[in-house]
């Protein structure tokens, strides 16, 4: 795992589409896991403004999405499909791509959904760390063992109410109780992982999934154990990681930039 501290979310997504570019380079047939969620807003419009101006293409990629609420219908605002559909796929002319459809049988689109990526071997997986420490919508503990593709997941209180302040439900009461997610063993199987943190509102979930421990009860620090992923925080995300643990692994752009001594990156 790399950890590379940029100046803000604008810069976390023309990096990470910039990785994207790389990548459908030399792979133009290539397969991406897409996160939802507020993290990679900024990516997705970069990747469909570098589409509409000619200079990448998803004509050949394929999709699969994380996660997705059971029993949410898809013109509701929070709906995953309806974010993916409307921020990505109709943006970038990706043709392949597998949705979660959470309003039909939640084990039935599981089973199917893991049957297509067992033969897709994902080659770049977008993914945000939840205020939680989730990964997909695995809350903690999260399941580290179980080799299903898909699981269907309960969301915790904590998860229902970051979907609350990020403005996609009303209130608790409305977020579904449960998801349709992929495992935590399907996203660490992805060649890359690129994992974008922008914002202070994750700065303890970061220091708990970075600094602390590999474990279940902070689900995104088995990124740790990966040997390609990358996570990208700003400043505030970054802000309460120890400078033991900054000159171990981060490369720190934002102080770059500002003209302060750069932390090596390991
Ligand atoms: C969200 C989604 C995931 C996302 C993660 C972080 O709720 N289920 O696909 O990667 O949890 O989301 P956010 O960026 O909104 O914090």
């Amino acid at each position: 795992m790399e950890v590379v501290i940029l100046p803000d979310a604008k810069e976390i997504g023309a990096v990470a589409a910039d990785a994207i570019g790389e990548l459908l380079g030399r792979k133009p047939d290539a397969v991406l896991g897409l996160a939802t969620g507020s993290s990679p807003l900024m990516i997705y419009d970069e990747l469909a403004a570098r589409c509409d101006a000619g200079s990448l293409s998803f004509a050949k990629a394929r999709g699969f999405t994380l996660d997705e609420y059971v029993g949410l219908p898809i013109d509701h605002p929070a709906s995953f499909r309806k974010y993916l559909l409307e921020r990505l796929i109709n943006k970038t002319g990706l043709t392949r791509y597998h949705l979660l459809d959470g309003e039909r049988d939640a084990a039935a689109v599981a089973e199917r959904t893991g049957r297509a990526i067992a033969e897709r071997p994902v080659d770049v997986a977008f993914v945000g760390i939840g205020e939680n420490g989730h990964l997909a919508f695995n809350d903690p503990p999260a399941d580290f063992a179980t080799h299903h593709p898909y699981l269907i997941v309960t969301l915790d209180a904590a998860c229902r109410r970051q979907q609350v302040g990020e403005g996609w439900f009303a209130s608790i009461d409305d977020v579904p109780s449960q998801a349709i997610s992929m495992s935590i063993s399907q996203i660490m199987k992805s060649r890359e992982i690129i994992c974008v943190v922008p914002d202070a509102r994750k700065a303890v979930a970061v220091k708990a999934c970075l600094d602390g421990p590999v474990s279940p009860t902070a689900p995104a620090s088995i990124l740790q154990t990966h040997a390609n992923a990358i996570v990208y925080l700003d400043r505030e995300s970054a802000s309460l990681l120890t400078p033991e643990r900054r000159g171990a692994i981060l490369t720190d752009v934002s102080r770059q930039s500002a003209g302060g001594a750069a932390a090596d990156a390991s």
